[in-house]
């Protein structure tokens, strides 16, 4: 029993002191036991890191989910091709450069351009959208999905910096299955891709996938640092009562968070969002994420008549609430536990000094 504590012991001090890499045995008892005290030691480890290396700053990114059209069957998500109680739209351009012009009267610096995979936005008028945007003088971030590396090449001299869009689970099998027609090694190569466009890449997955287990999820954290994404996103599945899944059960936050804590130790100057779905399985969900090492939020500025459309998942927040509403919300969060609303363009720091002194 003794001998027992001694190593429980052994163990937190190793949390909390090492400067070198976590035994892999380790992470895999802190990942699979998420409400242990390892795992808040983790989580305090991954505090100080995003202290000492980004700051007490938060930034803002203002989504923008300007269609909810996607040609995929994406097994988890709302908005796959096959639910037909989706209520499809699309923005028009001026709508979403007005958007943006909101976002930019409400202090955001960076807006994120996202929707499902809509190929009715071509590259061309994608790319005019983008230019007019940056004539605002925001950050463009884009997460609209696989396309073609000319497409992407097309946005980054178009002016976008920045692009999201997760690997959602490393395990191969688990990917085809979830992704019926596509396949993780597509997603990676196209990741590299982005990568090697200069753009500040945004991966990412969802905790709590039916089928995945602390071996994927570990091995998500050290994909996502192999990739060296500039942006790592980390949010619970929430079952969505119109697809497959929808009598599965979901991530919680005390995986997420975790989860969201190793991502900091692995990466430390990344920038992490406190996810909207974590806010939304959780009312303090998305300030237990910036106490875990996360340092970005990202407030809808969809206009309202598309919030309720764009259901990725149930129980999504801030459906009814003005993009004003959620601004000065979150304001009042960040401030509430101790960090200050950045008023700067929040790049990750890396990638800003690789601009100044190209390699
Ligand atoms: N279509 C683009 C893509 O897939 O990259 C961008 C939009 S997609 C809705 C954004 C993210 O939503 C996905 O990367 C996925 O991780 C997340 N998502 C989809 N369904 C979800 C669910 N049921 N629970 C939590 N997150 C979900
Ligand atoms: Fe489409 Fe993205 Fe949803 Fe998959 S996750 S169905 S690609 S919107
Ligand atoms: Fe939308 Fe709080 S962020 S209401």
């Amino acid at each position: 029993m003794k001998q027992r504590a001694n190593q429980s012991n052994a163990n937190e001090r190793e949390v909390l002191n090492s400067e070198v890499p976590l035994e892999r045995d380790l992470l895999l008892e802190i990942i699979a036991n998420p409400s242990g005290p390892l795992a808040e030691q983790v989580m305090a480890k991954a505090d100080m890191l995003r202290a000492e290396h980004v700051g007490p700053e938060v930034h803002l990114r203002g989504l923008i989910e300007f269609s909810n059209y996607c040609r995929n069957n994406c097994l988890y998500c709302g908005l796959r091709r096959d639910n037909r109680q989706v209520n499809r739209y699309r923005m028009t351009p001026q709508e979403i450069i007005a958007a943006a012009e909101q976002g930019a009267i409400l202090g955001y610096k960076t807006v994120v351009l996202q929707s499902g995979e809509d190929l009715t936005f071509t590259g061309e008028i994608l790319a005019d959208i983008i230019r007019e945007i940056k004539k605002i003088g925001l950050v463009v971030t884009l997460s609209v999905g696989e396309r073609e590396p000319r497409e992407y090449e097309l946005w980054r001299n178009a002016g976008a910096e920045r692009y999201l869009m997760r690997h959602e689970t490393s395990d191969p099998d688990l990917y085809a299955k979830l992704d019926p027609g596509q396949t993780l090694e597509k997603r990676v190569s196209l990741l590299k891709t982005l990568k090697s466009l200069d753009y500040q890449l945004g991966t990412g997955f969802m905790v709590g996938l039916p089928g995945q287990t602390a071996e994927t999820l570990l091995a998500d954290v050290e994909l996502a640092r192999e990739l060296q994404a500039e942006m790592v996103g980390i949010g619970p599945f929430i079952p969505h009562p119109g697809t497959p899944l929808g009598s599965c059960p979901g991530g919680t936050l005390e995986q997420t968070c975790v989860m969201v804590a190793l991502i900091r130790i692995f990466l430390p100057f990344s920038l992490i969002p406190a996810t909207t779905a974590l806010g939304s399985i959780s009312p303090q969900g998305r300030e237990s994420a910036l106490k875990a090492g996360a340092n970005v939020v990202m407030p809808n500025l969809t206009p309202r008549i598309h919030r309720a459309d764009y259901q990725i998942y149930p129980g999504k927040i801030c459906l009814g609430e003005e993009a004003a509403e959620c601004r000065g919300c979150i304001a009042g969060r960040i401030t509430s536990i101790g960090r200050q609303v950045s008023e700067g363009p929040g790049h990750n720091p890396i990638w800003l000094q690789n601009q100044i002194n190209p390699v």
